[in-house]
């Protein structure tokens, strides 16, 4: 279970707090919710690039970067720290009303060491590498050795007292993610003599055994840099696919049938997170959200079929955040679909805080295989299908697989229900055995101004296919707000 604050001050650094079942991330005293994106890995290692950047994540309706922080670059001498890049960074992400999670790309980047400055790489004597089966070493540092972690804990602590001085009242930086998918690759463990004189002495099988050892490591940097500064981390985990064997995905990672050793031997961590590029997406937000391990998905494609998955993520499993990867390299297609949901999920944002861990909201994700959803919420059923299943949605010509829709729904009152999304059609029963019949009073579509519903237009007629459904538009994402009435 994540330790949770209960008691909040305004001003206080970021922490996580539990509401209901949910656990919430509060930021300056109030609940947040990133509407996040994480930058390609080397974009932010230039202040001049990221001069352009900044403006665009901004039109994007961004509220959080994700940002490595390149342990070569912050030590490139042994001792002798830098951290006029990541100064920048906190004063653009500042200029430009943008909240930062940091990535420490310390020991480990995708299983790799590449982010290890050259005076760890070019040391291979106090610094050893893991190594396969057969004894070649490879460039991936091994979680045996003392002088790894403690070059790795000082750096991070370091970083981490640095930030403390610079934004410890500003609070730009609002978590830290702790490595960046971290796992064996090549072999199911690390097979150094360190390695291999641990394993003779554990009851456990390979894959275990190494997770055990790679999540004390990660521990104990997440706890010298807790002990600096106290923000929230993670750690993310590169999912494995069905069928692939350990060392094929990377092993040991904080993957699902590790979560026990993971959560056991890694408290400092609060929280494991999957980065979804899966067609399964669904599945693995329900794997990840659990009791006291709430969901944040530092990484998804930017597809529409991943964008769509926001609204559920928010909906069904009170995710703590949302981050397409590669942000700053959206197409026009991929931006335009980014700009209108997170505008949408902005408004939405207080509604959305104020109901996660109550069971007062759901979420809702529909493809051509699973075209229908069933949501009990309330007095009511909500039968939930995606648009191209009714005759009258117009589609485009040719189009082969219909595409992946997604919404979310709060029940806002004992008869009414706010409905966002996109591409989803909603008739009404009623949830009780008496006979009633559910009937639709009126649907307005809307916007959430600060907080308020500012409704538009009422939508009956044609748009409501005569008062028999609800009817969220394929191509754009909106919100409408429905009265419902029950009769006999
Ligand atoms: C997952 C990693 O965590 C990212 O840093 C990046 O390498 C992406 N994969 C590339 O798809």
């Amino acid at each position: 279970m994540a330790k949770t604050k209960t008691k909040p001050k305004p001003g206080e650094i970021p922490y996580l707090k539990k509401q209901g079942e949910a656990v919430q991330l509060i930021v300056d005293g109030k609940p947040f919710m990133i509407l996040g994106g994480e930058l390609g890995n080397s974009t932010a290692s230039s202040l001049d690039i990221m001069k352009t950047v900044w403006p665009k994540l901004e039109q994007m309706n961004l509220n959080t970067v994700l940002v490595p922080v390149y342990w070569d670059l912050i030590e490139p001498t042994e001792g002798k720290f830098d951290f006029e890049l990541l100064d920048g960074l906190l004063a653009g992400a500042r200029k430009h009303n943008l909240r930062l999670v940091l990535l420490w790309f310390g020991s480990w980047k995708n299983s790799m060491s590449c982010y290890a400055p050259q005076w760890i790489k070019a040391d291979q004597k106090r610094f050893p590498r893991a190594r396969l089966k057969n004894g070649q070493a490879v460039e991936i540092l091994s979680a045996f050795s003392k002088a790894n972690l403690d070059a790795d804990i000082k750096a991070f602590a370091t970083l981490m007292r640095h930030l403390r001085k610079e934004d410890g009242k500003k609070h730009t930086v609002i978590m830290i993610q702790v490595e960046n998918e971290i796992g064996m690759l090549g072999a199911v463990r690390d097979f150094c003599d360190l390695a291999n004189k641990a394993f003779k002495q554990s009851p456990e099988d390979d894959e275990i055994f190494m997770a055990r050892h790679y999540a004390r490591y990660v521990n104990q940097v997440a706890a010298a840099g807790k002990a600096e500064y106290s923000l929230p981390m993670y750690v993310n985990a590169a999912l494995n696919k069905t069928g692939q064997k350990p060392g094929e995905y990377p092993s040991a990672g904080p993957l699902l049938h590790l979560y026990d050793v993971w959560r056991a031997e890694a408290s400092k961590i609060d929280f494991l997170s999957p980065d979804i590029y899966h067609p399964v997406f669904e599945e693995w937000c329900a794997g990840y959200h659990k009791s006291g391990n709430p969901l944040f998905i530092p990484e998804a494609g930017r597809g529409t079929e991943n964008i769509a998955g926001v609204f559920y993520a928010f909906g069904q499993h009170d995710a703590i955040g949302f981050s397409p990867f590669a942000i700053e390299a959206v197409s026009e297609v991929e931006k335009g679909i980014i700009v209108e949901s997170y505008d949408v999920l902005s408004q939405l944002s207080s509604l959305i805080l104020a109901n996660q861990g109550k069971g007062t909201m759901s979420g809702v994700s529909l493809n051509e295989e699973n075209q229908t959803q069933k949501v009990k919420l309330g007095k009511y059923v909500l039968n939930v299908s995606h648009g191209y299943t009714f005759e009258w949605t117009p589609r485009p010509a040719g189009i082969e697989t219909w595409p992946k829709v997604g919404g979310l729904i709060i029940s806002t009152g004992t008869d009414e229900y706010i409905i966002a999304g996109c591409g989803l059609i909603v008739n009404f029963s009623s949830n009780s055995e008496s006979g009633e019949i559910a009937g639709i009073a009126n649907i307005q579509e809307g916007k959430i101004i600060n907080g308020k519903w500012q409704g538009g237009k009422w939508l009956s007629g044609d748009q409501s296919h005569q008062g028999r459904h609800l009817n969220l538009s394929v191509d754009k994402f909106s919100i409408q707000r429905v009265k419902l009435y029950q009769y006999r």
